[in-house]
């Protein structure tokens, strides 16, 4: 299995040899799949998401996308945004805000935590509702154990080792006792402009890891002291290698890569090593610590009329929207 994670591409914003150099590593990379986590556009407008839309129509890889924060109306069209936030996102991009795909060996959901208003002041705040918590338990309820369990959500429920002043996902411990319970392996998120690959615990009756990646902006000048870049994934439901892919001064390239093991039956994850990409072999390190606080688990009522993912072989499956709230930067 190989994805490549791609996110914050800000048309509107971009950074312009960017795309090109991205779709050539792109096919020298050769993904399975390509998943963009969020923030094709700066403002949301129709030309900005047009654009998007028209890049990756141009990579010839099966994807799977969802929206950020910056994929609706903006600034002075609020009118538009709390109407009908999704429009054009809708028309251009996809209809499906949440889609999902499923295989033996892969579930990937997508999930829209971008929100058109909010109660804080900073609109580009993520939340999840408990509606989609419990789309995520349902949709893996007839997930083969032995299949790699994705979740893609814009928003980072948890921040670097090194620390962030952001805001991270709302309602992050509901979410992280609804991975658990979902047995999600892997969390792919952007919004930061920052790259970084970590083990994160989440609670339960038998406390477990999940991994997070959070990929740098793959195509915008708003970076934030980082190079554009994207990760590449490989592995499956026991093993992971997240590969950095940046900018630098041969092109868009490896850069650095983690490593992180899985043991069964629980689907802990724990970091294996972490290497320089280029370096003879990897350097053996020590596991971060768990780096969120942990509530305990608490028993979840399922909503009625959440739709069940059948097994399949690659399938698109549209169900559900979610109206919103969010603004400023990310
Ligand atoms: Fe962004
Ligand atoms: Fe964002």
């Amino acid at each position: 299995m190989k994805i490549a994670h791609l996110s914050d591409l800000h048309f509107g914003a971009i950074e312009p040899e960017a795309p090109a150099a991205l779709r050539e590593a792109l096919l020298q990379a050769a993904p399975e799949l390509v998943v963009v986590s969020g923030d094709l556009s700066q403002t949301g407008t129709s030309a900005e998401l047009r654009e998007a839309r028209a890049f990756l129509d141009s990579i010839p890889i099966p994807q799977l996308i969802v929206p950020g924060n910056h994929d609706m109306p903006r600034g002075w069209r609020l009118w538009d945004r709390f109407r009908r936030p999704w429009h054009h996102y809708r028309k251009i991009v996809s209809e499906d805000l949440e889609p999902v795909i499923t295989r033996p060996d892969l579930l990937v959901i997508g999930t829209n935590s971008a929100r058109s208003a909010g109660w804080n002041a900073d609109w580009s705040q993520g939340r999840i509702s408990h509606w989609q918590l419990d789309r995520i338990r349902q949709a893996c309820v007839s997930t083969p154990p032995s299949a790699l369990r994705v979740l893609v959500i814009h928003h980072p429920p948890a921040g670097p080792d090194t620390g962030t002043h952001r805001a991270l996902l709302g309602r992050r411990q509901h979410f992280f006792e609804a991975i658990s319970h979902a047995g999600i392996d892997l969390v792919l998120s952007g919004h930061f402009h920052t790259s970084y690959a970590i083990p994160v615990s989440l609670p339960g009756a038998d406390p477990r890891n999940c991994v997070l990646s959070v990929t740098s902006t793959a195509t915008s000048h708003r970076r934030k002291g980082e190079p554009n870049g994207f990760h590449l994934i490989e592995g499956g439901a026991s093993t992971l290698k997240i590969t950095r892919w940046q900018v630098g001064p041969t092109g868009l390239q490896p850069a650095h890569a983690w490593h992180f093991q899985a043991t069964a039956p629980r689907r802990h994850w724990s970091a294996a090593s972490a290497d320089e990409t280029g370096a003879a072999a990897p350097s053996l390190s020590t596991p971060p610590p768990s780096r969120e606080s942990i509530l305990p688990f608490s028993q979840t009522k399922l909503h009625k009329g959440t739709t069940l993912m059948p097994p399949a072989s690659v399938r698109f499956s549209s169900s559900s929207s979610t109206g919103g709230f969010s603004f400023v930067e990310g």
